[in-house]
């Protein structure tokens, strides 16, 4: 699809992989970033052009309500939504005792919070003659990792969500859905899960999903992904053993 002159939406574009997605958009686009931390969207506007930012939290009702009224008021031109914040805890379910909070939280701002905020935003997309939805799942959503055990449900959850979406805007709308599945990145995210030590840059990821919203790839298996998506359909069994070896 093309990628000039859009309006586009990214929330959790302060930082990590939404900063980087950011930043390569905003040459050539009109980018509104959205966070729950002021000072790290004030800090984002400032580094780049064609950008503003929006404070609110995607698990609030109402944040969500004054964004998607600010939308339609003010960027009724809006054409992408990428659906990008997350969160989760590391932790193994033999130590926990707050298993179903620690789940409750992450399913709400990693899935249940982008299926209300595109819900609400698919009227504006429609008006587009060319729009998509981009949803960060993980490569986790194809076999989950012991040691974030709930957030690769909830990104299980969300890859699947994201499936029956694009299939079913495809029948008779101008929307395309795109699936960014990253494997361990370089983000605060990761920091105790050993981002800095072993995940791949946040502008390498954001570089993929470029280069695959150009060429209309929409499950896009970023760096280690490709290999182990491939692997999984061989073998599930071997997959899930590679991903919680050691
Ligand atoms: N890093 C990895 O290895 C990796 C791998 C696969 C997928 N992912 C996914 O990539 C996405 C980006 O993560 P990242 O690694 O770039 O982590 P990050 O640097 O921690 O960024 C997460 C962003 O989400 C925002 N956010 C979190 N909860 C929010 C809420 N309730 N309302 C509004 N914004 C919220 C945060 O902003 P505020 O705190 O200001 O609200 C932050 O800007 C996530 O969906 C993550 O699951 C990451």
């Amino acid at each position: 699809m093309n990628i000039k002159n859009k309006t586009i939406l990214i929330t959790g574009g302060g930082s990590g992989i939404g900063f980087e997605i950011a930043k390569l958009l905003s040459a050539e686009n009109k980018v509104i970033i959205v966070g729950r931390n002021k000072l790290r969207l004030d800090k984002a506007v400032a580094n780049l052009p064609n950008v503003i930012a929006i404070s609110a939290d995607i698990t609030n009702e109402k944040d969500i309500n004054d964004l998607v009224d600010e939308i339609n008021n003010n960027h009724s031109d809006l054409s992408i939504l990428i659906n990008n914040a997350g969160f989760g805890y590391s932790y193994i379910f033999s130590e926990s005792s707050d298993t179903y909070t620690k789940a409750l939280s992450e399913f709400t701002t990693n899935y249940f919070a982008p299926i209300r905020l595109t819900e609400k935003l698919l009227p504006v997309l429609k008006k587009q003659s060319e729009a998509a939805i981009v949803n960060v799942t993980s490569i986790v959503a194809f076999t989950p990792n012991e040691t974030i055990p709930t957030y690769s449900d909830s990104k299980a959850a969300f890859h699947s969500y994201t499936q029956v979406l694009r299939h079913t805007l495809s029948k008779n709308t101008n929307i395309k859905v795109f699936d960014l599945m990253p494997p361990l990145v370089d983000t605060e995210l990761t920091a105790e899960i050993g981002g800095k030590e072993h995940g791949m840059p946040a502008g390498d990821v954001a570089k993929s999903l470029i280069d695959s919203l150009k060429e209309d790839v929409y499950e896009i298996h970023v760096g280690q992904t490709e290999g182990f998506y491939n692997g999984f359909f061989a073998s599930s069994k071997a997959a899930f053993e590679t991903m919680n070896q050691g």
